[in-house]
Order: structure tokens, then sequence, then C-alpha cells
């Protein structure tokens, strides 16, 4: 079984550190955020918030990328995304996300082992974003 499964939350603690730590994560940030923004396939979902609020949200979303998470934090992202759905979100902008943070990381040379440790935190998110992971 993957370790990552288990035990996401122990197991990717370091991947705020390995990625180079606060500074590396701002600059992440910056271009990710730059990037679902600017994609018109992904902005009707942003259209309504702040500026801060979305830098804000762009934070919570890469602590968890790069923490981890667990069923706790799916229930919270349940809710928090609920009013997506029927304004169409499905798995085709899910993929579109996680692109946009896979490419960033590429870009900022982060080692391809840890975008995958990245990327599989979030993949095990999705299920629970798009509502369809079994109640808690
Ligand atoms: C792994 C995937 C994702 C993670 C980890 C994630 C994480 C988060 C977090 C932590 C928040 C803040 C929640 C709060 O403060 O209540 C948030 C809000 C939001 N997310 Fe995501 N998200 C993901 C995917 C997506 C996708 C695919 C979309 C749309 C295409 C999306 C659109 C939004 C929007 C629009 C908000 C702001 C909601 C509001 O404040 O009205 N997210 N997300």
């Amino acid at each position: 079984m993957n370790e990552n499964k288990k035990c996401p939350r122990s197991m990717v603690l370091t991947i705020f550190e390995r990625i180079g730590g606060e500074d590396a994560v701002e600059a992440l940030v910056t271009l990710f955020l730059s990037r679902v923004f600017n994609d018109p396939n992904l902005r009707l979902f942003f259209a309504d918030i702040s500026m801060p609020k979305q830098a804000e949200k762009q934070k919570s979303f890469l602590t968890m990328a790069l923490h981890g998470s667990d069923k706790n934090d799916g229930e919270m992202l349940r809710e928090s995304h609920a009013h997506l759905l029927p304004m169409g979100m499905n798995d085709y902008h899910f993929d579109l996300v996680i692109k946009h943070l896979e490419e960033s990381m590429y870009e900022l040379n982060v080692a391809p082992k840890l975008i995958g440790e990245v990327i599989t935190v979030c993949e095990s998110m999705r299920e629970y974003i798009l509502d369809r992971a079994p109640p808690a």
C-alpha cells in the first residue's frame, strides 16, 4: 500500500521544507495564483471573490497540498466548494487546477518526486471537492 495514502499528514509534513521553505512556497503561490486566475476556463469560479480572499484561498490551498490533509479537511473542502458544483465545476476543472500547480512547480525547479507527492495529496481531495466521497 502506498505510504502516502496511509498517513498523508506525517508523510508530507516535510514537503514544505523540502520545496525550499517559505520563500520558495511564496514564489509558488504567486505563480500558481496567476495561472489559475488567468485561465479562461477557471475564471468564472473566482469572479466574485476579492483579491485578498483569493490570496487567502491560495495560501490555504497550498498549506493543505504541502502539509497533507485528512478526512476532516476533506469535509471542510466539500463544504467550501459545494456552491461551485451548480456552477458546473467538475473533473475537467479539477484537472486544470492540478495542472497549473504541477506546471508551476516544474517551472520553479521543484524535484519531480516532490511534485508527485504534492499531486498525490491533491488527488486525495478530489472526491470531497466534487462531493462524491461518502459522508465521514
Ligand atoms: C486539490 C484541489 C483543491 C484544494 C486543496 C482547494 C483548497 C481550497 C481551500 C483551502 C479553500 C478555502 C476554503 C475556505 O476558506 O473556506 C478553497 C476555496 C475555493 N476554491 Fe478550492 N481547492 C481545490 C480545488 C478547487 C477547484 C478545482 C476549484 C474550481 C474550479 C476551486 C475553487 C475555489 C473557490 C472559487 C474558492 C473560494 C470559495 C469562496 O470563498 O467563495 N478549488 N479551496
